[in-house]
């Protein structure tokens, strides 16, 4: 649909006649009705309300929907490091909720400090201090004000297309027209650059990468001078992944001129990518690091700022002071996580599978025309499909 194109992200579009059809198709009559009192009282926005299907379970891979139907997910939304409802984190839940439930602000509890503990000690030095939210759009939320108040400048520089969060702060520095459309106006000073996306790239550079994009970003860090933060996914969730030396390239462009590198991991902290952190992919480690999704083991809301140590330079103003900042019950669960990971050795298995997948995907590609290209690292895994006669995705 050629008047939807612009509005294309991620996600598949909610108005979109494949979706009704979809729907017609598939949908029986029982789980229409709940669609449509879901659609009576919910806000309608793209992505969300109206809804594609009912669930009545999700464990392990597995979706289960209100016709019986079992869905192996792939999508996930980016919280299933553990898969769904792990044993581990559910007991470890279970058990705290019976200790302490909540944790009103001002005061800490133990699961939060251990686990603080924990993903310190997993991040490389100097990421050493941390900051917990109650969701990864507010983490981003911190890390720009940490940025502000360390830096004493205001403008970022962040990717067109990128998503970093639906809030206003947020979407300004993403670049998905389905946010930042009618929203405006945004946060000023945020500069957007091309992503390193190479089949989609201003310097027609597919076949013969030479970096144009990472050096345009010291271009426009030279020309600005005073730019607080360049922020940015380290491989986006479509998937695309940088060339090997993008990241190195931006961070000694960040270095000469003053500016923080802050990524943003949120889907793909923990192991997805066949690393803990995806920046270890890239040789480079940035000034802070956002990660989320499934820290709560898929069931908790739970996000977390990572910072350089030196920059805990604020203690006179708040910076997050979420209700549900420390949470012990999310902590609870993002200890279990954190143990299933290591237990379970769920980082090897993901580059072990991912690899595998790889190539059963690229023997797939040369067999099928109509798929165009297949990509990954660990279990963050990509195909493109194409039309063969028109040639469009
Ligand atoms: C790259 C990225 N950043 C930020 C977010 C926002 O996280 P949350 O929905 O937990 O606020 C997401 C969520 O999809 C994401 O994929």
């Amino acid at each position: 649909m050629k008047e939807l194109h612009h509005l294309r992200s991620e996600g598949d579009l909610n108005i979109s006649p494949a979706r009704s059809s979809w729907q017609a198709e598939y949908i029986d009559e029982s789980t229409r009705s709940v669609l449509d009192e879901d659609a009576r009282y919910f806000l309608h926005q793209s992505l969300s309300t109206p809804c594609l299907n009912v669930l009545q379970g999700c464990d392990g891979s597995f979706l289960e929907d209100l016709q019986g139907n079992r869905i192996l997910d792939f999508h996930g939304n980016s919280v299933h490091q553990v898969g769904f409802g792990h044993p581990r984190v559910i007991s470890a839940i279970k058990r705290q909720l019976d200790d302490l439930p909540f944790c009103t602000r001002r005061y800490t509890n133990r699961p939060a400090i251990e686990l603080a503990r924990e993903l310190t000690t997993l991040a490389p030095d100097p990421l050493n201090k941390i900051l917990f939210a109650p969701g990864g759009t507010s983490a981003i939320g911190i890390a720009l004000k940490l940025a502000r108040m360390a830096t004493g400048r205001f403008k970022t520089l962040s990717m067109w297309d990128s998503f970093h969060g639906a809030s206003l702060d947020a979407i300004s520095v993403g670049g998905e027209a389905i946010f930042r459309k009618d929203a405006g106006p945004l946060l000023p000073g945020t500069e957007h650059v091309p992503p390193p996306d190479s089949r989609h790239c201003p310097w027609d550079c597919a076949g013969s990468c030479k970096l144009k994009c990472a050096e345009y970003i010291n271009y426009v860090l030279e020309k600005e001078g005073d730019v607080c933060a360049v922020i940015a996914e380290t491989v986006r969730s479509i998937p695309y992944f940088p060339p090997k030396d993008y990241w190195r390239i931006v961070r000694e462009a960040c270095d000469r001129h003053g500016a923080l590198l802050i990524l943003d991991e949120i889907p793909h902290c923990l192991g997805r990518t066949g690393r803990m952190f995806t920046f270890e992919h890239y040789d480079v480690v940035p000034d802070m690091v956002v990660i989320g999704k499934g820290l709560g083991g898929g069931v908790f809301p739970l996000a977390a700022l990572l910072a350089r140590e030196d920059l805990d330079c604020a203690p006179d103003r708040a910076l997050g002071h979420y209700t549900h900042e420390k949470n012990p019950v999310a902590c609870a669960a993002g200890l279990a996580t954190l143990e299933v990971i290591r237990d379970e050795r769920l980082v090897e298995r993901s580059h072990e599978l991912g690899t595998r997948a790889l190539s059963m995907l690229d023997e797939i590609k040369s067999r099928h025309p109509s798929v165009s290209d297949v990509r990954g690292k660990g279990l963050l895994l990509g195909v493109e499909l194409i039309d063969p006669a028109t040639e469009s995705s």
